[in-house]
């Protein structure tokens, strides 16, 4: 019985504010740190899991865009990215993010196209440093799976 209660004493008056401090301390290093949602999104889709991990964890939301405009029909683009991708051409983004080196975690989220990544993202990799950030992929796809989209 006072084996119990000295575990209950320790417990309540020594272990628990250590835990509840040390999530305090977790939750303000969350919400401090400064996060970057970029998605890439024809139809929407993955442009909805954004928004969703922004209602979550915050942080600014920025779509990926192109120069020029993407083709609106389904069969153009396919085709049009199947191409792109087998020359590695890497559309230029009208997208410019140049406060980039104030994010430390960096949340990118990407369809898959014709089992790997839009070319359009590729260029957006291409265009910044990610060193010491701490990059979240995310993706969505028609059902076929990521292909190399996330080895990517
Ligand atoms: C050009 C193109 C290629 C696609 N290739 C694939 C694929 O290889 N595998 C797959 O599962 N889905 C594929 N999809 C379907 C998209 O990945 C899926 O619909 C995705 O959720 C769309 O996201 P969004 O609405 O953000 O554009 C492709 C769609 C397009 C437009």
């Amino acid at each position: 019985m006072l084996i119990t209660v000295i575990c209950v004493i320790i417990f309540v008056f020594i272990v628990l504010p250590k835990i509840i401090n040390q999530n305090e301390k977790e939750g303000a290093t969350i919400k401090n740190s400064k996060t970057l949602i970029v998605y890439y999104s024809r139809t929407g889709i993955t442009k909805a899991v954004a928004e969703l991990i922004q209602e979550k964890v915050g942080g600014d939301l920025v779509q990926i865009e192109t120069k020029e405009s993407r083709p609106t029909d389904y069969r153009m683009e396919v085709e049009q990215n199947a191409q792109e991708q087998e020359s590695a051409t890497l559309p230029e983004l009208k997208t410019i993010i140049t406060n980039f080196e104030n994010y430390d975690r960096i949340f990118i989220g990407a369809p898959t196209w014709n089992m790997a990544l839009p070319q359009a993202v590729v260029s957006f990799l291409n265009s910044y440093n990610f060193e010491k950030k701490t990059v979240i992929p995310f993706n969505t796809n028609g059902g076929y799976g990521p292909g190399s989209t996330f080895r990517r």
